[in-house]
């Protein structure tokens, strides 16, 4: 095997969840070259409906996590709503510099939730071979369509026709954690 596809493999394998950043910004080029890498996603039928809405700043996304926390506690959208009400609850960890909103477009995609979740993924592993960390939050996947949230969302640019798939707090990595324990039964083999 070829030195580069030793390297992705081992990039595959140690990729994490991070959740502790340093205060260092991520520069216009990493997050070029890590859009760049996003562009490679495949999606149902080719449609590459999707869009990323790059919040980059920590009172910009104290903003945005101001928002959620207030949509997450409205009637009907009770799903977070424990997580979210908590004085330190924080959708960058209160330091990531940089919250990207992935959504797909209802209208043009084929398959929303399988499109935008691999173009989650691309990102959390493109994020990984550049140095940077990421970790995926789920909370503003469910609030898409409350209808304040939804204005604010607008104010950023978001698509209106797109529904938040997924999001990924980023920044340069303070540490690579530990590997959670992994399953190795996930398999079964026809043959
Ligand atoms: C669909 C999905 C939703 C997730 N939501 C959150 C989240 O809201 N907050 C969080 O801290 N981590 C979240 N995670 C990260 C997982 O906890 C993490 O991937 C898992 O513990 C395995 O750790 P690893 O990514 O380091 O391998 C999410 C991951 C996925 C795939």
């Amino acid at each position: 095997m070829s030195e580069i596809l030793s390297q992705v493999l081992a990039a595959l394998r140690e990729r994490r969840s991070v959740r502790d950043f340093t205060a260092e910004p991520v520069t216009d080029e990493e997050l070029n070259s890590l859009l760049e890498v996003a562009a490679y996603t495949p999606t149902a039928r080719n449609t590459q409906a999707w869009h990323v809405t790059v919040v980059r700043g920590l009172d910009k996304i104290a903003s945005l996590n101001e928002a959620v926390k207030k949509a997450n506690q409205k009637p009907g959208y009770e799903r977070y709503r424990e997580v979210t009400k908590t004085a330190s609850y924080s959708i960058n960890f209160q330091k990531a510099p940089v919250f990207l909103i992935v959504g797909v477009d209802r209208e043009k995609s084929v398959a929303p939730p399988e499109d935008g979740a691999l173009v989650l993924g691309y990102l959390m592993l493109g994020a990984h071979a550049l140095g940077l960390g990421s970790c995926w939050i789920n909370q503003l996947g469910v609030i898409t369509d409350e209808p304040e949230f939804r204005e604010y969302l607008t104010s950023l640019g978001f698509p209106p026709s797109h529904r938040i798939i997924g999001c990924l707090a980023l920044g340069h990595r303070a540490k690579l954690p530990p590997v959670p324990e992994r399953r190795r039964d996930h398999h079964n083999l026809v043959s």
